[in-house]
C-alpha cells in the first residue's frame, strides 16, 4: 500500500490478491498445497469482512444512507463466512471452493461497480483517513492469527 492510495484502493487491492490466491489455488496439483492455500483464501477474507464491517461499511452508510447496496453487501459475507465455516471441516472440497470463489467474484465485481463509486463521489468520507485505519486494523488482526 503506497501512502497515497484512498481506502477504496487499498481494498481493491486486497481483491486482487485474494483473486490471485484462487487462480493459484485452481492450478496447484498437490493435495498438502491446496490445502494451505485454502486455508489463507479463507483467513484473508475473514481478514477483509471484517475490516470492511468495521470501519468502510459503517463509514459508507454514514455519509450514502445507500441501504439497499449495504444490504446485499452484507449478506454476501455472511454466505462466504458460512462456505468458510464448512470449508474449516473440508478444507480441500473443491466444490466449496469454487462456490466460495463464484460469490466472492460476485461481491467484489458489487463494491467495484457500485459502492466504491459512490464512496469516492460522495463528499462525506475521508477515503485517505480510512485507509490509515484499515490498514492499521488489519496489521492488528493478522497479527492475532497462527500463521
Ligand atoms: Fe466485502
Ligand atoms: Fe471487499
Amino acid at each position: 500500500m503506497s501512502q497515497h492510495d484512498d481506502a477504496t484502493v487499498l481494498l481493491d487491492e486486497d481483491h486482487n490478491e485474494v483473486i490471485r490466491m484462487f487462480e493459484q489455488y485452481k492450478s496447484a496439483k498437490d493435495p498438502a498445497r491446496q490445502k494451505v492455500l485454502a486455508r489463507q483464501i479463507c483467513q484473508e477474507l475473514l481478514v477483509h469482512m471484517q475490516i470492511e464491517e468495521e470501519i468502510f461499511y459503517p463509514a459508507y452508510i454514514k455519509a450514502t444512507g445507500d441501504r439497499e447496496n449495504l444490504k446485499d453487501g452484507l449478506e454476501e459475507h455472511q454466505e462466504a463466512r458460512e462456505l468458510i465455516r464448512k470449508l474449516e471441516q473440508a478444507p480441500v472440497d473443491a466444490r466449496l471452493m469454487l462456490e466460495l470463489e463464484d460469490g466472492i467474484l460476485h461481491h467484489v465485481n458489487d463494491e467495484r461497480e457500485k459502492m466504491f463509486p459512490k464512496a469516492r463521489k460522495t463528499q462525506g468520507m475521508d477515503l485517505m483517513a480510512l485507509a490509515q485505519q484499515l490498514q492499521a486494523r488489519k496489521m492488528e488482526l493478522m497479527a492475532g492469527q497462527d500463521a
